[in-house]
């Protein structure tokens, strides 16, 4: 094998290009240049969510680009979130609504449930509300009926597929279980550090595709506690990176894409938007992806502490 598959198939025969541009926390004019050149080299996958605030730039990068014929609609693949303070049937099909408009698109490619715990919506667009201890407040919603708003949708042809972000086996198989439209995708965190084994397994097993964040090891997370390993600081993925003449980016990317599970990296630099997107144009050492399966470790960057007191989180089940 010399390289990786570009694409992966999801559950509808359609196909996700494995690589997609993350864009959490970037904005403005920043996004603006970063997304319009990984569209100029060949990205077609954007990651985005009403929560993060930036679908209006995309839009408007992506409304100009299909108008100078840079890319057609119908190559692109954008995936966004419905966030869990709109979580009931009404909101979400509303959030959906809202998505759409700031990307100037008929559809989308992809619709997650961004979290499966909820927040409650408190009609001011706080997508974090705060209780009056300052704790994130947490509501429970009817996920199943959830789904139903998801799957009306589909039927809408507002989005072509539907899936989850964040979620617990128990809910994944409780969604799958009553499903009319199966989820086709699962977004989680997962890196050389958290390889996600339970849930690649579940995913394999139920057709879903699993895509991959935090791949680098969540270099943007604050390490509160900071007890936790830098993951490119890995002297493996260093030793590994420095003898093959990568990058310890690539090497982690690399390995995550070579278990057929897509990836996200977030990237405003040029130079990592082009090594990010050509890490399909090769593959690891047998030996190596080997000594990379060695270095799981249960460290989980987004560990969502607020929603380790909701009532629909399951202690101990990996997300
Ligand atoms: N579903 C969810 O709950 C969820 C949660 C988190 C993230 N996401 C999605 O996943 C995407 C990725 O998120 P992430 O937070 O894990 O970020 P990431 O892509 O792992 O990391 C981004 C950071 O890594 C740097 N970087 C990019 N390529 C690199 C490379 N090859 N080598 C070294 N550093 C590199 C970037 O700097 P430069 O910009 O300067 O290159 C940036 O500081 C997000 O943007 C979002 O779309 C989803």
């Amino acid at each position: 094998m010399t390289s990786l598959r570009k694409y992966l198939t999801l559950n509808s025969g359609r196909r996700i290009p494995t690589v997609g541009l993350g864009t959490f926390l970037m904005k403005n004019d920043v996004l603006r240049e970063a997304l319009d050149y990984a569209l100029y080299i060949g990205y077609r996958h954007i990651d985005t969510a009403l929560s993060y605030g930036n679908e209006v730039e995309i839009g408007d990068v992506v409304a100009s680009r299909i108008k100078d014929g840079t890319v057609k609609r119908a190559d692109l693949f954008i995936t966004t979130k419905i966030p869990p303070i709109y979580l009931d049937y009404q909101d979400c099909l509303q959030s959906a609504e809202k998505s759409l408009d700031n990307l100037k698109l008929k559809y989308v490619d992809m619709l997650l449930i961004h979290h499966p715990c909820g927040n409650p919506n408190r009609g001011d667009g706080n997508f974090k509300p705060l209780d009056e201890n300052g704790e994130r407040e947490i509501v429970s919603y009817d996920i199943l009926r959830t789904w139903k708003a998801m799957e009306k949708l589909v039927g809408e042809n507002q989005t072509v597929h539907i899936g989850l972000s964040n979620c617990q086996p128990t809910v994944i198989n409780k969604i799958w279980k009553a499903a009319k439209i199966k989820p086709s995708n699962l977004q989680l965190e997962c890196h050389a550090y958290l390889q996600q084994k339970e849930l690649g397994k579940l995913c394999t097993e139920r057709g879903i595709i699993m895509t991959s964040y935090g791949a680098l090891g969540a270099i943007t997370r604050p390490n509160q506690s900071g007890n936790k390993p830098v993951l490119l600081d890995d002297l493996v993925i260093k030793e590994i990176a420095s003898r093959i003449n990568r990058t310890p980016g690539e090497v982690l990317l690399n390995y995550v894409a070579q278990l057929n599970r897509g990836i996200l990296p977030k990237s405003q630099t040029k130079i990592r938007l082009k090594q990010n997107i050509e890490v399909l144009d090769w593959c690891l050492s047998k030996e190596d992806i080997k000594l990379i399966q060695t270095l799981d470790r249960n460290v989980k960057y987004f560990d969502f502490p607020w929603a380790k007191n909701h009532p629909d989180y399951v202690p101990n089940q990996p997300f």
